[in-house]
């Protein structure tokens, strides 16, 4: 198992992404022009990637829901968001037991913000929405799902379909197996922690943001500090999922889904 990189550092930052290329209008203003500028367009491009990359297992191929997050093109919040004001915060810091976190440059964030407004765009010209496809999750191949699980997929540096994972198709059904497949929610992270003394303490990360750092230790005693006076690692293998998300095609997943169905 290895360490998950510390996301949590680069929250101070604030978002740039370039001027006026980003502006949309917000609620009640005049519709943007028909025809996009082709730096637009190329914004947009290369968001609609990053999305299908890390996004779209959740939030669907067009921001428009999936089995496992919410509509984005009727996102109240989306709706709100202003040159990404809004949707960075929540995609850097995911939404605990729900969203993962992503660490992207400005420059991505940027282009999938570009992605998911031109896409709310759409949806309200078109004005409908799609649904789910749960028959999505029967077209798999269990023998490609088992050879991606052993290989390419990693999965078995951390899982085994004889340990961990022996019963997880009886443990979850369906979309649910698919959730806890492509992310698993409530999974706690683990940290070590050297105070000034030179005392090491280990514990449950329970609270942690740019100041502070809250563990739950095994005993029960729940103990907090000021990031700045403590040396600390964070030990989160379940990120390794997060990770994951730019790595799967559409097939990966149906076939991974295909095999941990067989696991009963
Ligand atoms: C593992 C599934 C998953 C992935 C992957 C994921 N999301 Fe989410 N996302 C969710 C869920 C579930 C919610 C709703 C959370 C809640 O109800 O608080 C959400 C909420 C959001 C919201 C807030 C919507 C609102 O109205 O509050 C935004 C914006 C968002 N996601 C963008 C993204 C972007 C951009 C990416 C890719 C970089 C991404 N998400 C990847 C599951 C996911
Ligand atoms: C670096 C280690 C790591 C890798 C690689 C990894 N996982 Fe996980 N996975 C975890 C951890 C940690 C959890 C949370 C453990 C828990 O909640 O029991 C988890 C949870 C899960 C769960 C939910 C288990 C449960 O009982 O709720 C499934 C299913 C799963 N992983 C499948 C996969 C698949 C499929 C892959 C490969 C595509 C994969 N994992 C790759 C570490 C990893």
């Amino acid at each position: 198992m290895r360490s998950a990189k510390l996301v949590w550092g680069t929250l101070a930052g604030v978002l740039c992404v370039g001027g006026s290329l980003f502006v949309f209008p917000a609620a009640g203003q005049a519709p943007p022009p028909a025809k996009p500028s082709p730096e637009m367009v190329a914004h947009i491009e290369a968001g609609n990637t990053q999305f299908q990359q890390k996004c779209a297992f959740c939030h669907g191929r067009d921001a428009g829901g999936g089995e496992s997050g919410p509509d984005l093109t009727r996102s109240k919040l989306v709706h709100d968001d202003v040159n990404g004001d809004k949707i960075a915060d929540v995609v850097r810091n995911g939404r605990p037991g729900k969203m993962p976190p992503f660490t992207l440059s400005d420059a991505e964030m940027a282009d999938v913000v570009a992605f998911i407004h031109a896409q709310q765009l759409k949806a309200q010209k078109a004005g409908q929405r799609k649904g789910v496809d749960v028959s999505d999750l029967q077209t798999g191949n269990v023998a490609a799902g088992k050879q991606y699980f052993e290989g390419a997929g990693t999965c078995s540096k951390c899982h085994s379909a004889t340990g961990d994972l022996a019963h997880i198709a009886t443990k979850y059904q369906g979309l649910q197996l698919e959730e806890h497949m492509l992310y698993p929610r409530d999974a706690k992270s683990r940290a070590t922690v050297t105070l000034p003394s030179g005392k090491v303490v280990e514990g449950q990360v329970e609270y942690h943001d740019e100041f502070t750092l809250g563990i739950l230790q095994a005993d029960g005693t729940y103990q907090s500090w000021p990031v700045k006076k403590i040396k600390y690692k964070i030990d989160a293998p379940q990120e390794a999922h997060a990770e994951l998300f730019s790595k799967y095609t559409d097939d990966d997943v149906h076939n991974l889904m295909a095999y941990l169905q067989t696991l009963r």
